[in-house]
């Protein structure tokens, strides 16, 4: 683990994530979940996983698990990001140009902690992900050319749907505002040596930020890939990095009883080969988790599903994450994961407190109807709904686990968006598997390269 200070905010007061795993063991289950012996026979895999995230997070930015030495690392970086996310914010609009893993956790931050009604002068940050020219040309014919900015974020600095919106995107500026005027309104971040976007750059001179080279895209919001566009719409990314850095070092126990990480991701692997859970449910009771829960799924699905091909032996890994949310999805999916296999466990999300909450207003005809109802907030009636799922999920003998947020704020977050990182690369060393490549990935990318050429095979 990277040696750096873990106070980068003297004084804090943390607020905790509450993880309460009660209910994938036996004793809260049934025989469905996980035995303590279970989870006890694991601990030489267990301790053997422990062992390579320390030993390969040894060397700071260049160290193999360098992804979770950001909350570490960063801080020095701090000045650069605030400067490049101080000359887009003079911008009204800024178009956040990238995919996947260079977008998604920007886009989850932004809906889970953005102040609801932005301060004044804040630009209006739009991600411009997948490709599809209706949205793309709707998009700027709302925009003013001389008020927006163009920040392109691609690790490999060459994926097909980033470069080619890029372009577009270029173009219009060029044609709006000329090539010398164009120039001053893009910004780059990609690897620092390698690839198309770090030699535009280098050729245009725009201004540029570097992604780590050992971080993958889906590990690397709290670089500058997920910082600069948070900080754009003042988001406290220095709160998010300390939120990171206190689960940090809530994880860095052997013991899987004291390390909450390596206990999620010990039982979800036992979950799995032992109890033939193949789908791992999402399922928070808070709307502005919808996209952290995207981002969690992509996390989860690209690091684990995947099989070493170099191990004689070896098996397909990995359970399919499924995005859901309360209390909508029992009115939509709830049946199913109720009645149907027993092939699934569940991870629910709920918020302490609610920054305010809103009564239900009842007058006497409504109150003989819904007596239930009164006195009752908005947040109470949540909160009732999620108990109840929760129990007959549980009654209905589905291992499944809690989160509590203290609060829904960066700090949180932070904690949060550690612990999943954190609990897919334990679950990857302990499924035998490297959870930072995605191998079959990039030979799609290949081959839709080879249909444009017209040469698929
Ligand atoms: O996690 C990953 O590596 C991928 O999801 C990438 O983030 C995605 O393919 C985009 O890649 P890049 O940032 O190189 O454009």
């Amino acid at each position: 683990m990277s040696s750096g200070n873990t106070d980068l905010r003297p004084g804090h007061q943390t607020k905790q994530l509450v993880i309460d795993t009660a209910n994938f063991y036996m004793e809260g289950v049934g025989r469905e979940g996980i035995s303590r012996t279970a989870l006890a026979a694991q601990t030489r895999e267990i301790g053997q996983a422990q062992r390579r995230i320390q030993d390969g997070s040894s060397a700071g930015l260049n160290a193999e698990f360098a992804a979770l030495n950001l909350a570490h690392e960063m801080p020095a970086q701090l000045p650069q990001i605030r400067a490049m996310a101080s000359d887009l914010a003079r911008h009204q609009d800024v178009l956040v140009v990238g995919i996947g893993g260079s977008s998604l956790g920007a886009k989850a931050l932004q809906q889970a902690v953005a102040p609801q009604t932005p301060l004044a002068g804040t630009p209006r940050l739009h991600f411009v992900e997948n490709i599809d020219p209706y949205f793309l040309q709707g998009l700027l014919s709302s925009l003013d050319a001389g008020s927006t900015a163009v920040l392109c974020i691609s690790k490999s600095g060459g994926t097909i749907e980033t470069v080619v919106q890029y372009l577009v995107l270029r173009d219009w500026l060029v044609r709006q505002l000329g090539g010398k005027n164009a120039i001053r309104h893009q910004w780059v971040i990609t690897d620092p040596k390698r690839g198309w976007l770090r030699e535009l750059a280098e050729r245009d001179g725009l201004p540029s930020l570097p992604v780590p080279p050992q971080v993958g895209g889906r590990y690397s919001v709290l670089s500058a890939v997920g910082l600069v566009p948070l900080a754009v719409i003042g988001v406290d990314i220095e709160a998010l990095l300390q939120g990171a850095a206190d689960n940090a070092a809530r994880c860095a126990d052997a013991d899987v009883t004291a390390n909450p990480a390596l206990e999620i991701a010990a039982l979800c692997v036992l979950l799995d080969t032992r109890r033939s859970k193949r789908t791992a449910v999402m399922m928070p009771y808070v709307n502005r988790l919808q996209l952290f829960v995207d981002w969690y799924c992509q996390l989860w699905a690209e690091s684990l599903g995947k099989w070493d091909r170099a191990r004689p032996g070896s098996t397909p890994a990995g359970t399919l994450p499924v995005r859901a949310m309360g209390a909508v999805d029992q009115h939509s999916q709830l049946q199913m994961y109720l009645e149907s296999r027993h092939d699934k466990f569940f991870t629910f999300i709920e918020l302490e407190t609610c920054e305010y909450d809103l009564p239900v207003p009842l007058d006497g005809f409504d109150a003989r109807h819904f007596p239930f109802l009164s006195g009752r907030g908005l947040a109470e009636v949540i909160d009732a709904e999620f108990r109840a799922t929760r129990q007959v999920i549980t009654d209905a003998g589905h291992p499944n686990m809690t989160i509590r947020l203290p609060v829904l704020n960066a700090d949180v977050l932070g904690q949060l968006i550690d612990l999943y990182q954190r609990a897919t690369i334990y679950a990857g060393l302990l499924y035998g598997i490297n959870p930072l490549d995605q191998p079959s990935v990039e030979i799609g990318k290949r081959l839709a390269i080879d249909y444009l050429r017209g040469t698929p095979r």
